[in-house]
């Protein structure tokens, strides 16, 4: 059984995560109009992601019982000076969501609901992951500058960037 609270909380989250795959569906067609077509696939892989994430949400919520509110999402940013400026605002989000999660986790903490600590322990460790990877790529941007051939070679690895569907998670595309 899950509180009303904390069943508010995650319901908010899982609007939060759906927006998350709004941004990076907005920045593969930002990266693909810049020319970039491995980074258009890295964040078409990321979109792919956060739908996982919201769907995970979604039946957590309808398994406990819940009825689940879908909350308008606002619009995205969709205009970018260069794919650095890309990954820092893809880092501060993920550094935004990270944050959420461990919120949620104090909750469920003080609320004694053990079954959502466990539901929510996969995102703490997905977290970290998302986190590094951004904060990678941000420093190999920042080494090549402005230098196109730079950019292309890093551009050439985001495209080997291939969705997994975790094991066990929802179809969400
Ligand atoms: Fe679903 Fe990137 O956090």
């Amino acid at each position: 059984m899950i509180s009303k609270k904390v069943a508010d909380s995650l319901n908010k989250h899982m609007n939060l995560e759906l927006y998350s795959a709004h941004i990076y569906l907005s920045m593969s067609s930002c990266a693909n109009e810049m020319g970039l077509k491995g980074a258009a696939n890295w964040f078409m892989v990321q979109y792919r992601e956060e739908m996982v994430h919201f769907m995970k949400f979604y039946t957590y919520l309808v398994d406990q019982g819940m009825n689940i509110e879908l909350l308008s999402s606002k619009a995205v940013p969709n205009t970018y000076k260069s794919l650095l400026e890309m990954m820092q605002r893809t880092l501060t989000h993920e550094e935004l969501i990270s944050k959420c999660i461990n919120d949620l986790s104090e909750q469920a903490v003080q609320a004694k609901d053990h079954a959502t600590q466990i539901f929510l322990q996969w995102f703490v460790t997905e977290q970290v992951e998302e986190e590094n990877n951004d904060r990678d790529l941000i420093a190999k941007l920042k080494l090549v500058g402005d230098n196109g051939h730079g950019i292309l070679m890093i551009d050439a690895d985001m495209a080997q960037r291939v969705f997994v569907q975790p094991v066990g998670a929802p179809l969400a595309v």
